[in-house]
């Protein structure tokens, strides 16, 4: 039988945990191009590669004006995951593309990781564990989560899955959003606050905001300046939120005391000067990585394609 549809995955983790998700695509009548460089793509990698398909399960790519411009055939980019920020939504729109996204499924994967980041920053967890496997018992002395404050910046779905972690540390709890839930936030006992109280109020302040252009450079030297020096930064979002010029400032003259980072402005970092700094922990954009919800986004994203291919 004739493929239906030709779809280009460009996401390298999709199906990687399960083959499910690729069975279920290839059953939906769909023929798969991989992605080549297995990593995510350039806008002149990606744009001769969308000239003859009809739908992509799209990862962390370039999608600008520029890489869709030859993409005739394309009607669906389904999003693995939920930031569109790499997605060029109006360029999209103009074209008749249908942009899709699987939100819910990695929400509490993502809350577990940053809290995983507040536990490790403040008993400093990276550096015991590779002191003690030097053999130096270096008996590192931390600081208190119990009863501190965490101020949220962006309570959406992952913000109030890591305010329901914080409950049971008994924190406080701050939060900044343009948007703003107050039954939630009521029942939840969170405080809305501007932005520049929570962050020199706070003890770990955590990012849950999309990158879009008003949220980009949120924590810039002004607010990172403003933060206690005993204060976390905590990063699982989108690297576009921070200026990663002036937190290297603030960490590197130990104006805070550390950040704890899951996303880069270029990603990976390699060249980046804060890798060289003793107060980050660094992980590799790794939020989502749970077995669990990497089935349920690969599973979602393909829903997700073949109904809106099926309606158009
Ligand atoms: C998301 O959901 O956008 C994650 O960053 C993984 O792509």
């Amino acid at each position: 039988m004739n493929p239906k549809y030709r779809i280009l995955v460009t996401s390298t983790s999709f199906s990687k945990v399960d083959p499910l998700p690729m069975q279920r695509l290839r059953e939906s009548g769909c023929e798969v191009v991989e992605n080549p460089l297995k990593r995510p793509l350039r806008e002149n990698e990606l744009r001769p590669l969308l000239g003859n398909v009809d739908g992509v399960i799209a990862g962390l790519d370039e999608f600008t004006r520029g890489a869709l411009t030859d993409s005739k055939r394309l009607k669906v980019i389904s999003r693995y995951g939920v930031g569109v920020d790499n997605v060029d939504l109006k360029a999209a729109k103009d074209l008749g593309i249908k942009v899709v996204t699987t939100p819910e499924v990695n929400t509490q994967a993502v809350a577990d990781l940053t809290f995983g980041l507040v536990l490790a920053l403040s008993r400093m967890i990276p550096q015991a564990d590779q002191s003690t496997k030097s053999g130096n018992w270096g008996r590192y002395i931390g600081r208190a989560v119990h009863r501190k404050v965490l101020g949220i910046v962006g309570l959406g779905r992952i913000g109030k899955a890591v305010a329901e972690r914080a409950k049971g540390f008994s924190m406080r709890i701050l939060a900044y959003d343009i948007r703003e839930d107050h039954a939630f936030a009521k029942s939840a006992k969170i405080e809305y606050c501007p932005l520049d109280t929570l962050v020199s109020t706070s003890d770990f302040i955590s990012l849950h905001c999309d990158l879009n252009p008003r949220s980009k450079g949120i924590i810039g030297a002004r607010e990172l300046n403003l933060m206690k020096k005993t204060a976390y930064l905590i990063n699982t979002a989108r690297g576009g939120l921070i200026e990663e010029e002036s937190l290297y400032e603030v960490l590197r003259n130990g104006k805070i005391a550390g950040a704890g980072l899951d996303v880069y402005l270029n990603e990976p970092p390699q060249e980046s000067p804060l890798l060289s700094l003793d107060n980050i922990i660094a992980t590799p954009h790794i939020g989502s990585y749970t077995h669990e919800a990497l089935l349920e986004m690969g599973l979602g994203a393909v829903d997700n394609l073949i109904r809106n291919l099926e309606t158009r």
